[in-house]
């Protein structure tokens, strides 16, 4: 009897004990978070006290996610969804006091549906990476219009790969296209892509919104995506095992800062300051113009075909391509086009009076934490 009394008043004193831990740790987080709550930290000094680790401010990639987490005046959007505030302003890896333009509040919740906002996880480690062969999936979209060269590219991918997971998004295919489609493709899936929870001019095809949204989306499913533009195929057998054997080398590599989970695969022959609509900065800015102009250090990678893993960095990357597509001037800042004209055939120095849309801005984005093109250029660009 004895012996059971104080087993019940061990456990109490137990959950008592955990209970208030993780109070205190929410607590302590959301003063964090919000450091504008000098209220409430004053009446607590002493969890005040216990301060982040400031000198990893010296570590910008994991900082600039800690950052995003920070409440910053004129950044936050108050959720309706869990209250908590959350910071809608780009902070430059390279440099925590440079902060882009607050992105609209009204996309926050779209943000939540698609994990971009406190994503579970589970994340990638890329301590295996033979597992990325059986859990990949391979993820394209297309209109009418480029029906044909997306059959292609679906067969080219089943050919090297009979077993693969495919889905294919219909931007707006014909009904008899789809049944075709699904014909041809026994193990396809074909996805409508519906933007009804999105601003009307995601449904513009040509400002290529589509594709950080359908990432996104598909990333709440997969772990490891890979994207294929419509008129892209595969060439060569061996494709994904020679990839995972290249992600397995560059993961052992330490000389990022975040292990890097977003690769490129062909060159698109330009800097990135030449496609760049010098308004984009102000929603990412950058640390180094002569970095985007730079052909060594600066060029811009095509995103026809494009690699992801699943990781935190990832999550927070996709979130500002997300809101990038969300909004009206970002993704399609007045004047922009996609025929370059170089002038004197610089392709690398001078604007070329032209956008590339999703490519220029995750290029940017990835640019601005990595500072070298080559860390996210996958050797393998001949496969296709
Ligand atoms: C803060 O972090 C740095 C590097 O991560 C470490 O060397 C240092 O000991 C830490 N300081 C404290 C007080 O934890
Ligand atoms: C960091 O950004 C701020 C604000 O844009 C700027 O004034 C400062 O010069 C930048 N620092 C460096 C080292 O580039």
């Amino acid at each position: 009897m004895r012996d059971k009394l104080i087993l019940v008043i061990g456990v109490t004193l137990a959950i008592f004990l955990i209970l208030s831990h993780y109070s205190e740790v929410t607590d302590y987080e959301n003063i964090e978070v919000h450091p504008r709550n000098l209220v409430k930290s004053n009446e607590k000094p002493q969890r005040s006290s216990k301060v982040i680790n400031t000198s990893s401010e010296s570590k910008p990639a994991q900082s600039q996610i800690a950052a995003s987490q920070r409440s910053s005046p004129g950044c936050d959007c108050k959720s309706e969804k869990s209250g908590k505030h959350i910071n809608l302003c780009y902070t430059d890896p390279q440099n925590l006091t440079s902060i882009g333009k607050q992105f609209d509040c009204g996309h926050l919740p779209i943000l939540e549906k698609l994990n971009l906002v406190d994503n579970p996880g589970p994340f990638v480690d890329f301590k295996s990476t033979d597992e990325i062969s059986k859990n990949i999936v391979f993820v394209s979209a297309t209109s009418d219009n480029h029906y044909e060269q997306a059959t292609n590219s679906i067969s080219s991918v089943y050919k090297m790969y009979p077993n693969a997971k495919f889905i294919l998004y219909s931007l707006s295919l014909k009904e008899t296209c789809i049944s075709q489609l699904k014909e041809k493709f026994e193990k396809i899936e074909v996805r409508v892509f519906d933007t009804s929870g999105y601003p009307d001019y995601t449904n513009n095809w040509m400002e290529y919104r589509f594709k950080p949204l359908i990432v996104a989306e598909v990333m709440k499913e997969y772990e490891y995506i890979w994207w294929m533009d419509a008129h892209i195929s595969v060439k060569t057998a061996g494709l994904i095992e020679a990839f995972s054997k290249e992600l397995s080398e560059n993961s052992k590599k330490t000389d990022t800062r975040v292990q890097i989970p977003i690769y490129f695969f062909i060159h698109s022959s330009h800097s990135n300051f030449a496609t760049l609509f010098k308004s984009l900065l102000t929603f990412f800015p950058t640390n180094s113009i002569s970095l985007l102009k730079d052909p060594n250090r600066g060029a811009q990678l095509g995103a026809n075909t494009i690699f992801f893993a699943r990781t935190k960095y990832t999550v927070e990357t996709v979130k500002w391509w997300v809101l990038c597509a969300l909004d009206q001037k970002c993704m399609n800042p007045p004047g922009a086009q996609v025929y370059c004209r170089f002038p004197d055939n610089d392709r690398n120095t001078q604007f070329a009076n032209c956008y590339r849309f999703d490519q220029s801005v995750l290029n940017l984005l990835m640019l601005n934490e990595f500072q070298d093109y080559k860390k996210y250029h996958s050797k393998l660009g001949s496969y296709f």
